[in-house]
């Protein structure tokens, strides 16, 4: 008779079947179903040389379906104007975008019954790009010197013509934008930290993020301070995000939400975004280690703190990129 394989080194935990009375028909997911919800990461190795009282925690956001952050902004966007019958299967959701909420949008789009038209810097990555075209989406490209701006001036010239089946998401002057942190990124940030969180830093595109989950934070704690990240210059690395100053102000930016305005050098965040793939296992993408390179910062200027931040999405739709190889 053979012997049965012993398995020395792991232990096997044999599967529970069903009972009859656990039986009941499987709850169909959609890709909604999967949005928000995101682990909250503690960076362990990268601050090393901070008291045990500081500790510096992160959202991971390519958990999403599409892979980032956006995926909530885009999924409040649809069921609004869903709710307020602005949009409905057979129509076309139009928006302008840098990748990530094309990409959140397209999806979405996909698995409604919509058709989704993008307008975006023609230099956005070939990652970016293909990823788009395999969703099916709509591309337009825009002159790449004027960034996301000449894509969203595109969009706008398109929705001026207020065709009756185009639907014009306008993700920077839309409120369910930022209401979408509001309702779920902030509280899971409050849930996960027990309420914990002192310090929120997040880097501005739209400023969905940090406008919606600051504005929240506040509400359930006065004292939690806020950071806005952004970078240095209009000509950066930061795929993501905006240099305010010198771009178009997003209609749904709130100035007045910061405690503390920073930038970030696209060299700093090639740095970190090397060093949290090789000292953390973290292969995010550059907009998440520039938020690590603030976040760290802020850091290490505090003796106790709960300081959180949002790594958009991860490092795969920027893996052609050259600095990944550089000491
Ligand atoms: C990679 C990445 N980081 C950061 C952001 C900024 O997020 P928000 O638009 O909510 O300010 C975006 C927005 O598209 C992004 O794609």
């Amino acid at each position: 008779m053979r012997q049965p394989v012993e398995y020395p080194l792991t232990t096997i935990v044999p599967p529970v079947w069903p009972t009859g009375a656990d039986l009941r028909p499987p709850r169909p997911q959609t890709p909604d179903s999967l949005v928000g919800n995101t682990p909250l990461l503690a960076l362990r190795r990268l601050p090393a040389a901070l008291p045990p009282t500081v500790h510096l925690l992160a959202k991971a956001e390519w958990f999403n379906p599409s892979g980032s952050v956006k995926d909530r902004p885009a999924l409040n966007i649809i069921r609004t104007a869903e709710a307020q019958g602005l949009l409905h299967p057979g129509m076309t959701l139009l928006d302008s975008t840098s990748g990530n909420m094309g990409i959140a949008y397209a999806m979405l789009g996909a698995a409604r019954g919509y058709k989704v038209q993008l307008a975006l810097p023609a230099n956005a990555s070939p990652e970016r790009k293909a990823i788009l075209q395999t969703y099916g989406a709509d591309l337009i490209y825009t002159d790449p010197l004027e960034g996301s701006d000449g894509a969203m001036m595109q969009a706008r010239e398109i929705a001026a013509a207020c065709h009756p089946h185009i639907f014009y998401a306008n993700q920077y002057n839309n409120p369910a934008n930022w209401q979408a942190h509001y309702f779920t990124t902030a509280n899971e940030i409050w849930q996960q930290t027990g309420g914990q969180i002192t310090h929120f830093v997040a880097g501005l595109g739209t400023s969905g993020t940090f406008v919606g989950t600051t504005h929240r934070l506040k509400q359930l704690n006065p004292s939690v301070q806020a950071v806005a990240m952004q970078p240095d210059s209009p000509f950066n690395g930061l795929e993501g995000l905006k240099h305010i100053p010198t771009a178009i102000k997003p209609g749904i930016y709130d100035e007045q939400l910061a405690d503390e305005q920073v930038t970030v050098q696209t060299e700093e965040a090639y740095q970190m975004a090397r060093q949290l793939a090789r000292e953390e296992g973290l292969f995010v993408g550059i907009s998440a280690a520039a938020a690590v390179v603030a976040a760290l910062r802020l850091a290490q200027t505090l003796e106790h703190g709960v300081v959180v931040t949002i790594l958009p999405d991860n490092g795969f739709k920027y893996v052609s990129e050259r600095f990944w190889h550089n000491a």
